[in-house]
């Protein structure tokens, strides 16, 4: 397979064959990416299990490098580039461009071609600068004709290219329409698209998109459960267990909304039994200072003051 593609991209280009290699990022990505030894470039790109219209592509090189470029068609012209460089900013800043010969070329502007950067936090550190992008609708770009040039992105195979300065930085590095300089390093190459393949792909696109991670919250509530019934012994017991959410109103916002789960507990007693007797038995109390109970003694007795505090019946 790898030896027939190497012929047929040898042949194609008159160049020595380079063709891509398995590369995994410091954030877990495994792409098929080609490495450019001298300027320390790296460009390589990851492919869902079936594509249809994006990948995602990275390309990384030395903080020294001026500006690093992608082709997505292989050749300078009539291909979809990319070109990149950092800002002053440590932000990596980008754009399309599209040239009709080897000159400078200028911006792509024609609808199709979106590029997403993510992980921008880690994009320029102390030795790298590193674009990281979901591309969607990469691979098919409209010339100033009208025609439309494309690759076969669920294909087994594309040819790609790279160019790059070493040293030369563009013309003005906050704009994104800047010229750069002719490269000093370029290359051709084939992309195996069919080892670009990946079942995580979904996994570490909705990782690049969800950003940095959120610090953990002291404390968590993770469930909080009431249960009222319409007996008023049972709701005494019930609502002991709640006292946890005093410690945990403190921790933060998704604090707040797990506590709007919370079911409400409104109990409907239908109706209250009277457990006070109308009549009093005999030997009850019946009255006396202080007393609040009923005063009629059952049938057969009679309410008898023993003392002011303390009236029986008997
Ligand atoms: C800035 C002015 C530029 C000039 C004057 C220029 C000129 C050239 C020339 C003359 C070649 C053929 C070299 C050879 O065969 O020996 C070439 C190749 C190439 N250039 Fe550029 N280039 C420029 C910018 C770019 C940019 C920004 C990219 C972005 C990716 C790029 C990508 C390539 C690639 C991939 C090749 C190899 C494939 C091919 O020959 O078409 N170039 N360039
Ligand atoms: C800087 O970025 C490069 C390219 O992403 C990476 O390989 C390297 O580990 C990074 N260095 C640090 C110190 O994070």
């Amino acid at each position: 397979m790898k030896l027939t593609i190497a012929f047929v991209l040898a042949a194609a280009t008159a160049i020595s064959a380079q063709i891509s290699e398995a590369y995994t990022d410091q954030h877990g990505i495994t792409y098929q990416a080609i490495t450019h030894e001298s300027s320390g470039t790296i460009f390589g790109i990851a492919l869902p299990e079936n594509p249809t219209d994006e990948f995602i592509g990275q390309i990384t090189t030395r903080l020294e490098t001026g500006w690093a470029g992608v082709s997505f068609g292989g050749g300078m012209i009539n291909n979809l580039l990319w070109v990149g460089w950092p800002n002053s900013a440590k932000e990596v800043v980008g754009t399309f461009r599209l040239a009709d010969s080897y000159t400078v070329p200028p911006p792509f502007t024609a609808p199709g071609p979106e590029m997403t950067p993510i992980y921008t936090d880690t994009a320029v550190n102390d030795t790298h600068w590193t674009h990281t992008f979901i591309c969607k609708n990469c691979h098919k770009w409209l010339l100033a004709d009208g025609y439309e040039q494309s690759f076969d992105l669920a294909g087994d195979f594309a040819v790609m290219g790279y160019a790059g300065h070493t040293e030369a930085i563009p013309d003005d590095p906050e704009d994104p329409t800047s010229d750069v300089q002719q490269h000093n390093f370029f290359g051709q190459f084939g992309m195996i698209l069919s080892d670009a393949r990946s079942a995580e792909y979904e996994t570490w696109r909705a990782a690049a998109l969800a950003g940095p991670a959120e610090p953990e919250p002291t404390s968590t509530v993770t469930s909080v459960t009431a249960t009222a019934t319409s007996s008023l012994t049972s709701i005494t017991s019930t609502i002991t267990s709640i006292p946890s959410i005093t410690s945990t109103v403190t921790s933060i916002p998704s604090v707040t909304s797990t506590i709007t789960s919370i079911p409400s507990v409104t109990p409907t007693p239908t109706t209250i039994p009277s457990q006070i007797p109308e009549t009093v038995p005999r030997w009850g109390q019946c009255g006396g200072i202080g007393y609040k109970g009923p005063k009629n003694c059952a049938s057969g007795s009679r309410c008898t003051t023993l003392n002011s505090y303390y009236h029986q019946c008997l």
